[in-house]
């Protein structure tokens, strides 16, 4: 093994058993740039060497404690494409306690996942955490104890295993940003302990955080103003950028780093498949910079993935970077770096918000044709809506490029989703009016932001039906523009907002809430009754899913190319599936059954291309074939799955079309 000195040193000395094989072998590739990631971040520190004989440590340990059927788990996803791209692979996210109690009640709840087609499930954070405001969970009290309020880590493990044999998989947080002012760390620096007061940022008076302030943006503007909060315990200022009860983590103190190392490694051995980074741009922070997305933010990222591949190869990580597009894709990995392999696209989910308000695929089309591909290995997570506010994080040029003035564009997005801009169906609301910056964010499930609310209470059925279509469009082409799509709890039934969060005093505060409404069991037994608004959604939602899976050309990795509309409500993007580097084609995994298998390369002719047609205006358009640099005569269109006898086809209002090209390689 040929390493750096000091870290041949140190592997010298950690003691070695049978059965460490495999970590050794692992760590023979890893640990150069390990020591590199970790020296570059805290080297200077006068304890380094120490600290980093306790990173081996640690991961030797993590390694020794991971149960052998993960171990097998890890040696098969080593030895087969990564598991993220089989084939169909689609996401869900929930609350435990809003879908079903607990974990015992999730698992009950897993056939119905399973009837609508998902095989991942995001568990919204579950681990312990406050009384009262929480943040939804995301303030930690401690990071590898269940909620006992959900379960039990013996549950948790059973949930993982269940999950594993259904060839389903499981994502949690990691909350890494900022612990609950309650967790431990917290409490002893509070009585006084100098070591876990250097876990955070602490500052006796406002020199500091006037430096960091002149900088730095706020995330809740509304109701957490500023990003200290005096802490009377500490006589002192404590950074605290999400809620005053969510205390930064100082990551650039090494002993902290090795904490977190350690709930990584927990976490990835209690089972969980995929390990959702929150907030993760911004655990950096500098003064005179906003805190966010810094350098020093990734190399974090790429030693804690440098160290998960020895510990637990089979575990991916996904970027929760809500940031500009040209940030985001930072933290998926690249040729030169692992970083994550997921990362949710928060801009196609904005911006399929914003061609359903204008009815217009201009921004849409323009901001997807600029985007990076993606290296192999790695997908986005294509979601149309989560348990945040949608923030409209467009590039401003490309607004001016389709004709709007930013600012006058974003202001019309926040007046139509509130419901006030005259005839708008959608009853959202805004979340943190910053009147200071004019800023907004928008709150609102997916099915009352596009009108499916008032429709009903109208009782306009002509309304109800144009509601139904958007969501069926929006959801679609999550489906089916790139990706790993990802559903978020009761939009499959359409269920719209929820208002008893007002009447909940630790959660008035958050309009958020609104859009986590608790699962309607009643309403989801309607999915089974034809006609019904349920039966449809789910029915709708469910074909997608299950297509997909067997369309090659929508392989979670397969690129894409926007098409130059042939008008402006138009949305035309084509798919093919082609063999990235090492691996085999969707195609070629479906004919050779499971497994990777390059033998099994099929012909041209068995990967057809598919044009993704939508159509965002409230009229039938006609898709304006001609203009197309192929000819869609004998195509076949997947969704009705049939032939397509015209040669031009018409789009009803927000209509979707699925064409599987008939001569593949043609345009
Ligand atoms: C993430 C979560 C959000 C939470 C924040 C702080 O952005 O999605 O709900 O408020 O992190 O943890
Ligand atoms: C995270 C997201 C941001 C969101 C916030 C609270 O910071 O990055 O977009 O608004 O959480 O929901």
């Amino acid at each position: 093994m040929k390493t750096h000195p000091r870290i041949e040193r140190e592997l010298e000395l950690l003691d070695t058993e049978e059965g460490d094989a495999a970590f050794f072998a692992r760590l023979g590739l890893a640990g150069e740039a390990i020591f590199e990631l970790f020296s570059s971040l805290y080297g200077d520190h006068p304890d380094f060497q120490d600290q980093l004989a306790r990173l081996l440590a640690t991961l030797r340990d993590a390694y020794r404690a991971r149960p052998e059927r993960l171990k097998a788990l890890d040696r098969e996803r080593e030895r087969s494409e990564p598991w993220y791209l089989k084939p169909g692979l689609a996401a869900y996210m929930l609350y435990l306690d809003r879908f079903a109690g607990d974990l015992r009640g999730f698992e009950r709840k897993i056939p119905y996942l399973e009837e609508l087609g998902v095989k991942l499930v995001h568990l919204m954070p579950f681990w312990r955490c406050p009384a009262g405001n929480s943040d939804g969970g995301y303030a930690i009290s401690d990071y590898l104890l269940v909620d006992p309020r959900l379960g039990a880590e013996a549950e948790l493990v059973e949930t993982a295993d269940k999950l594993h044999r259904r060839g389903m998989y499981l994502a949690a947080d990691l909350v890494l940003n900022h612990s609950a002012d309650d967790h431990p760390w917290a409490l002893a620096a509070k009585a006084g302990d100098r070591r876990h007061r250097e876990y955070y940022y602490v500052f006796p008076d406002r020199t500091m955080p006037d430096r960091f302030e002149a900088a730095m943006p706020e995330v809740f503007p509304e109701t957490a103003p500023g990003n200290f909060t005096w802490v009377p315990e500490l006589e002192s200022w404590v950074m605290t950028v999400f809620h005053p009860f969510q205390w930064d983590l100082n990551w650039s103190n090494p002993e902290l780093f090795l904490e977190m190392l350690g709930v990584l490694a927990g976490m990835a051995n209690m089972g969980i498949d995929l390990i959702r980074l929150d907030a993760v741009p911004y655990l950096w922070k500098r003064p005179g910079t906003s805190c966010q997305n810094l350098d020093e933010a990734h190399t974090i990222v790429r030693l804690l993935k440098a160290c998960a591949l020895v510990v637990a190869p089979g575990v991916a990580f996904l970027a929760e970077a809500i940031v500009q597009p040209s940030e985001i894709v930072r933290y998926l990995d690249t040729a030169e770096a692992d970083e994550c392999q997921l990362a949710y696209h928060a801009s196609l989910m904005a911006l399929l918000w914003e061609a359903l308000a204008t009815r217009k695929a201009s921004l849409l089309s323009l901001s997807l044709g600029e985007e990076t591909r993606l290296a192999s290995g790695t997908a986005w997570l294509s979601y149309v809506r989560c348990h945040d506010d949608i923030g409209l994080g467009y590039d401003d040029r490309r607004i001016e490029r389709v004709g709007y003035e930013p600012r006058l564009h974003r202001r019309f997005l926040l007046d139509y989703y509130s419901g006030r801009f005259p005839g708008s169906p959608a009853s959202g609301r805004l979340f943190m009016e910053n009147p200071n910056t004019g800023d907004a964010r928008i709150s609102g499930s997916c099915a009352s932001l596009a009108g499916l609310e008032t429709a009903l209470a109208s009782g306009d059925e002509a309304a109800v039906e144009l509601a139904l279509r958007r969501i069926e469009l929006l959801y679609g082409l999550a489906c089916s523009i790139v990706g790993i799509p990802m559903l978020f709890a009761g939009d499959e039934i359409g269920l719209r907002n929820d208002y008893s969060w007002e009447s909940v005093s630790e959660l008035a505060e958050d309009n958020r809430w609104m859009h986590r409404p608790i699962m309607d069991w009643k309403a989801a037994g309607r999915r089974k009754k034809p006609g019904s608004l349920e039966a449809r959604l789910f029915g709708r939602i469910a074909r997608y899913l299950a297509l997909r899976t067997a369309i090659p050309a929508f392989a979670q990795d397969a690129p894409f190319e926007i098409l130059p509309s042939p008008g402006e409500n138009l949305f035309l993007c084509l798919r093919r599936p082609t063999r990235a580097e090492g691996r085999a084609t969707a195609q070629g995994r479906a004919n050779a059954g499971a497994g990777n298998s390059a033998d099994a390369e099929p012909t041209e002719g068995e990967r057809p291309w598919v044009l993704v047609a939508a159509n965002f205006a409230p009229e039938p358009r006609r898709l304006g074939a001609a203009a197309l640099p192929f000819a869609l005569s004998g195509s076949r269109e997947l969704l009705s799955d049939r032939p397509l006898v015209d040669g031009d086809p018409a789009l009803e209002a927000y209509g979707l079309l699925w064409i599987e090209l008939s001569a593949p390689g043609s345009p």
